[in-house]
């Protein structure tokens, strides 16, 4: 029999209805778009496979779309990631299915996604690109019912880009983290905010005085550094854009290369987006105790696999640390499995910037419904009026009101007469 749902326990149902009403309510874009949404029905009948990290957050977003008409089903984006108390207040208390449970096994993952694909979606939600890179491999035969997918994620719209320069993209595909009210503030504020509470939560150490090696000055670099900073910490960002590390350096903090950074580090966190960022070479120059942790998407940045090898043993020392011990005796923490720490030991962006972000998802599904006939297979980003929208309406949910050019001051940025 297929399984209408499979979430870890019903019964966290009440908790996670608690906990998704406390995210609602600072969620005022999304809750204004379901208003909207109630009265004009634009996703009617639309099947909509979201996949993306299983909180309180995408449950607000779930219902938001479900609220427009849609057909949702939710599954995971990361094995690691799912609270599993929204997971089940969304099957009960909101009535839509998911297929999560958190630290699900890879086999697990792809069946939860391969039930979501058998629904035939009309449109698909990715952090991360997994179901666009199915509906491109095992399950092309899904393809054709697509009308155009979304994509949270900087990982992701690589991919998707990388699927549109090879001429291989199959739909049309919303880049929402090229958004501004998405990439500015919950890369950089959120998970510059909830990377610390996740390293926390796995560790709590101080971090005043402590220093803190943050690779990739990126957007989630940024922020990161940014709070370390603003918590007392020692700085050191490793970068491999010239431009970049430049940046870094005139924002104040010390560039070096990984290889010298993690002599001093007492935390390495990466989150660069790419592969093996520390590695061999690096665990063997660090200190004994050092801490390393990952916020990029994938858990590809810290190679494990090379750790494992020069290890003697190793052991979990607190929920979400695990301490390798290195031939030497050396001891290093590895926390959350390498994957995203923010979501895996802590619980995300704080849903007031989650609200732009899935404002952003539900425009963007929207937006398909209203020209997949006109889309071609390539990646858009969301016209810029959607940006100042939800940057005016978020501006107003935090009671802010700002200037307004005035007429000559109109006419003044239009014309080029006036100079010296
Ligand atoms: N990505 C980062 N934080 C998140 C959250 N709280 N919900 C969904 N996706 C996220």
């Amino acid at each position: 029999m297929v399984k209408k749902y499979d979430i870890k326990d019903l019964k966290l149902a009440d908790k996670g209805k608690q906990h998704v009403e406390w995210a609602e309510s600072q969620m005022d874009v999304l809750r204004g778009i379901r208003e909207r949404f109630i009265k004009q029905q634009p996703l009617k009948g639309v099947r909509i496979a979201a996949c993306l990290h299983v909180t309180t957050e995408t449950a607000v977003l779930a219902q938001t779309l479900k609220a427009g008409g849609a057909q949702v089903t939710v599954v995971a984006s990361n094995p690691l990631s799912t609270q599993d108390t929204a997971a089940a207040a969304l099957v009960k208390y909101y009535k839509i299915p998911v297929f999560a449970k958190k630290g699900e096994d890879r086999k697990t993952y792809y069946q939860h996604l391969n039930l979501a694909l058998d629904k035939k979606p009309q449109i698909t939600m990715d952090d991360g690109a997994d179901l666009v890179s199915l509906l491109h491999g095992k399950r092309k035969d899904m393809a054709q019912n697509v009308w155009g997918s979304t994509e949270e994620t900087t990982t992701g719209v690589i991919r998707l880009k990388a699927m549109e320069k090879a001429g291989k993209l199959q739909f049309g595909a919303i880049a929402v983290n090229d958004s501004k009210t998405k990439h500015m503030f919950d890369n950089r504020y959120g998970t510059g905010q909830s990377t610390i509470d996740g390293i926390l939560r796995a560790t709590n150490i101080l971090l005043a005085g402590k220093v803190v090696v943050v690779a990739g000055y990126g957007w989630c670099g940024r922020g990161l550094a940014y709070r370390a900073r603003g918590m007392g910490s020692r700085v050191v960002i490793t970068e491999v854009d010239p431009l970049r590390a430049l940046e870094a350096t005139m924002d104040g903090f010390t560039v070096m290369p990984m290889e010298k950074a993690v002599v001093h580090a007492d935390v390495v966190a990466t989150l660069t987006g790419d592969i093996h960022v520390v590695d061999t070479k690096h665990f063997l120059k660090m200190k004994d105790g050092a801490i390393v942790c990952n916020s990029g998407h994938f858990d590809v940045e810290i190679n494990l696999d090379s750790l494992r090898k020069i290890s003697k043993s190793r052991k979990e020392v607190r929920p979400f640390t695990v301490q390798y011990t290195l031939k030497s005796g050396k001891r290093i923490m590895i926390l959350g499995e390498g994957r995203l720490i923010n979501l895996a030991s802590a619980e995300g962006h704080p849903a007031s910037v989650m609200d732009m972000s899935f404002a952003n998802q539900a425009l963007a599904a929207e937006y398909i419904v209203k020209n997949h006939h006109t889309m071609e297979k390539k990646v858009y980003s969301l016209p810029k009026n959607t940006d100042d929208l939800i940057a005016k309406l978020k501006l107003a949910a935090m009671e802010l009101t700002i200037d307004e050019l005035s007429a000559e001051q109109k006419k003044y940025l239009t014309s080029w007469e006036v100079g010296t």
